[in-house]
């Protein structure tokens, strides 16, 4: 069964309770649920992780596994280099990998609408709630 690594960044463990009216009332389990429903014949592998080296050691295990990546870097987003060369990794070797958001940086504060990861990630799919990773995987599985 053809695995497909859905990552998530800083904070991400508190959807449900955090500010619902930015990011909604369902937490990830209910994530992978949807995500379960929509791609049965794949394996979603979902994690989520405040730790930049450890979120970082996923994206090596997916160029290592040849395995494509659906990533919410949440903060990170906006500043970290390290993960933007451990995503250019991934995508340099053939692997695909979709920048996700719930929301819509652009439409919010300034320091939200640079990404430092779009200019190496294969696409990028924001704006849409957990639709944003539905949308990122019907891409990978059709
Ligand atoms: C986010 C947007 C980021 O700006 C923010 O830091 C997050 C979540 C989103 O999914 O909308 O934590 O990536």
């Amino acid at each position: 069964m053809a695995r497909i690594l859905v990552l998530n960044g800083p904070n991400l463990g508190r959807l449900g309770s955090r500010e619902p009216d930015v990011y909604g009332s369902q937490d990830l389990a209910a994530l992978k649920v949807l995500l379960e429903a929509d791609a049965p014949s794949h394996e979603i592998d979902l994690r989520q992780t405040d730790s930049e080296p450890e979120l970082m050691s996923w994206l090596f295990e997916a160029v290592d596994t040849n395995t494509a990546v659906i990533l919410n870097p949440a903060a990170f987003t906006h500043y970290s280099y390290a993960l933007r060369d451990a995503a250019a990794m991934v995508t340099k070797a053939g692997v695909p990998l979709i920048e996700v958001h719930i929301s819509n940086p652009h439409s919010r504060e300034e320091f939200r609408h640079n990404s430092v990861i779009s200019a190496v990630a294969t696409g990028v799919i924001a704006g849409f709630g957990f639709d944003s990773y539905r949308l990122a995987l019907a891409q990978l599985t059709r």
